[in-house]
C-alpha cells in the first residue's frame, strides 16, 4: 500500500521511467511486450540462433560468421577451463556457501587476477562469460559432489556448460532448452543490475568491478532470484485444487506472487511466451508442467480480480523456473545461471558505457530536518 504522507514514498522512487541516455543494444517495449536486441525479436533469435551468437550479437552490434563463432567459443572454453587451474576462483567455490554469493567471490577473484585497472575490451567481456560459466557449472559439480566433465570440439557453450556441470551428457533437448533460456535472459534493458554495472564503470572503474556489482544487484528475488520461489511456490501448492485458495490467501495476506508483475511489461512478458513453448516441448504430459500452468492461469484470474490496475501478467522468471526444472538443473543454481546468460548484456552495457565517459551521479531529494539556527 502506498502512503502518501511519507515523502519517502512518493513518484518517483525506484527511478521509473527515468532514462539513462541513448542505447543502442535493446528495445524493451513494455507496453506491446516485446524484445529486440540490436534490431533483431529475441522470440525470432531464439528460433534461429545460439546464446554464443547472440551474445557476440550484443558486443559487436551484429550476428557472426561461424568462423567468428567458433573464435569465440575456443575463448570461452579456455575461460572456462581456466577456472579449475586458479586455486584464487576455487577457493570461492565453496559448495556450502550461498551460491550467489560464491559466483560474486569467485569473479571478484577472476577480476583481481586479470588486473583491469580501468575500463574495459571485448576480449574482457568474452573471457568473463568463460570465467563465470566454468565458475557456476564447477560450481554445480561440487555441489553435486560429481567431476565435472570434459569441454569437447563441437560443443555448444549450453553443451559444455551442462556436462562440465553434471559430469554427464546432457540431451540434445536439454541442451536446447538450456540453450533457448541463456539467448531469451541474456539482456534486458536497464534492468536494476545492469544499472549498477553501469553506474560503476561511469566512474571509470573496470568491467570486472561492475560484474561482482551486477551479481550482487541481480541476487534479490525482485530481479533474478524468483525462480527458485516460483518453485518452491508451486511445490507448496501441491495440487490444481490448493491453487485458488493458497494464491488468494497469499494476495489477500499482502504477498507478491513470485513470477508475476513487471516494472516495464504491462503485458505478457515475451520471454515468458516462448520459454513456455520450450517448456511445453521438452514435457508436454508432466504433471508438474500442467500443475504450473494452471498455477499461472489462477493466479492471472486473481491478480486480475485483486489489482485490477494494476496489469499484471507472468513475468520471465515463472516459465524460467518450469524449463531449469524440466532439464533437472539444480534450483541453487537458478539464478546463478541468470548471471551467466546476463553476462553477456551486462558486459555489452558496460561496454557501452565506456564509450560515453560520463559519470552517473544523480541526486536525492532532502527531506530530514535541518540544523536548528
Ligand atoms: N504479486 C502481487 N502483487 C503485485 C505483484 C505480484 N507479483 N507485483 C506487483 N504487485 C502489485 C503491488 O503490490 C502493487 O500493488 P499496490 O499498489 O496495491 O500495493 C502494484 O502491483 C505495483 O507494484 P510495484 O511495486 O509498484 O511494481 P514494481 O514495478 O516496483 O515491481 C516487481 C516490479 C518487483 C517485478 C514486482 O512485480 C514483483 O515483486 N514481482 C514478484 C517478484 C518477481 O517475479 N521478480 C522477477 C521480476 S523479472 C526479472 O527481474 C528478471
Amino acid at each position: 500500500m502506498s502512503d502518501d504522507s511519507n515523502p519517502r514514498m512518493h513518484a518517483g522512487t525506484g527511478l521509473e521511467g527515468v532514462s539513462i541516455g541513448p542505447s543502442e543494444i535493446a528495445l524493451v517495449d513494455g507496453e506491446n511486450g516485446r524484445l529486440i536486441y540490436r534490431g533483431h525479436d529475441a522470440e525470432v533469435l531464439v528460433r534461429e540462433h545460439n546464446f554464443e551468437e547472440v551474445a557476440f550479437l550484443l558486443w559487436i552490434g551484429r550476428l557472426p560468421s561461424a568462423d567468428e563463432t567458433n573464435v569465440l567459443r575456443n575463448v570461452v572454453f579456455e575461460n572456462m577451463r581456466h577456472v579449475s587451474d586458479d586455486p584464487a576462483i576455487l577457493a570461492m567455490l565453496d559448495p556450502k556457501a550461498l551460491p550467489m554469493d560464491a559466483v560474486r567471490s569467485a569473479m571478484s577473484a577472476w577480476a583481481m587476477t586479470r588486473r583491469m585497472d580501468e575500463g574495459g575490451t571485448p576480449a574482457d567481456a568474452q573471457a568473463a562469460l568463460g570465467a563465470i560459466a566454468g565458475s557456476v557449472a564447477l560450481l554445480g559439480a561440487r555441489r553435486a559432489g560429481v567431476a565435472p566433465g570434459e569441454i569437447k570440439a563441437g560443443d555448444t557453450v549450453a553443451r559444455a556448460y551442462l556436462r562440465m556441470m553434471t559430469g554427464a551428457e546432457p540431451t540434445d533437448a536439454q541442451v536446447g532448452a538450456l540453450d533457448a533460456y541463456l539467448v531469451l535472459t541474456a539482456e534486458h534493458g536497464m534492468n536494476a543490475s545492469t544499472f549498477t554495472g553501469r553506474v560503476i564503470v561511469s566512474t571509470a572503474s573496470d568491467i570486472g568491478s561492475g560484474l561482482v556489482g551486477a551479481i550482487g544487484a541481480l541476487k534479490g528475488k525482485l530481479h533474478g532470484g524468483a525462480p527458485s520461489h516460483v518453485s518452491s511456490m508451486i511445490d507448496e501448492i501441491g495440487t490444481m485444487d490448493n491453487a485458488e485458495p493458497w494464491l488468494r490467501e497469499k494476495i489477500e495476506g499482502g504477498e507478491r506472487l513470485m513470477g508475476f508483475g513487471h516494472r516495464v511489461y504491462k503485458t505478457y512478458d515475451p520471454r515468458a511466451r516462448a520459454l513456455s513453448e520450450v517448456a511445453q516441448r521438452l514435457g508436454s504430459d508432466n504433471e508438474r508442467l500442467a500443475l504450473a500452468h494452471h498455477v499461472e492461469q489462477t493466479a492471472l484470474r486473481l491478480l486480475h480480480e485483486y489489482k485490477p490496475d494494476r496489469r499484471l501478467y507472468t513475468n520471465v522468471e515463472y516459465y524460467a523456473a518450469a524449463v531449469l526444472e524440466t532439464i533437472e538443473l539444480d534450483p541453487g543454481l537458478y539464478t546463478p545461471t541468470f548471471a551467466v546468460s546476463r553476462t553477456a548484456g551486462w558486459t555489452a552495457h558496460m561496454l557501452e558505457q565506456i564509450t560515453f565517459p560520463r559519470l552517473i551521479r544523480p541526486q536525492v531529494e532532502y527531506v530530514g530536518p535541518m540544523p536548528a539556527a
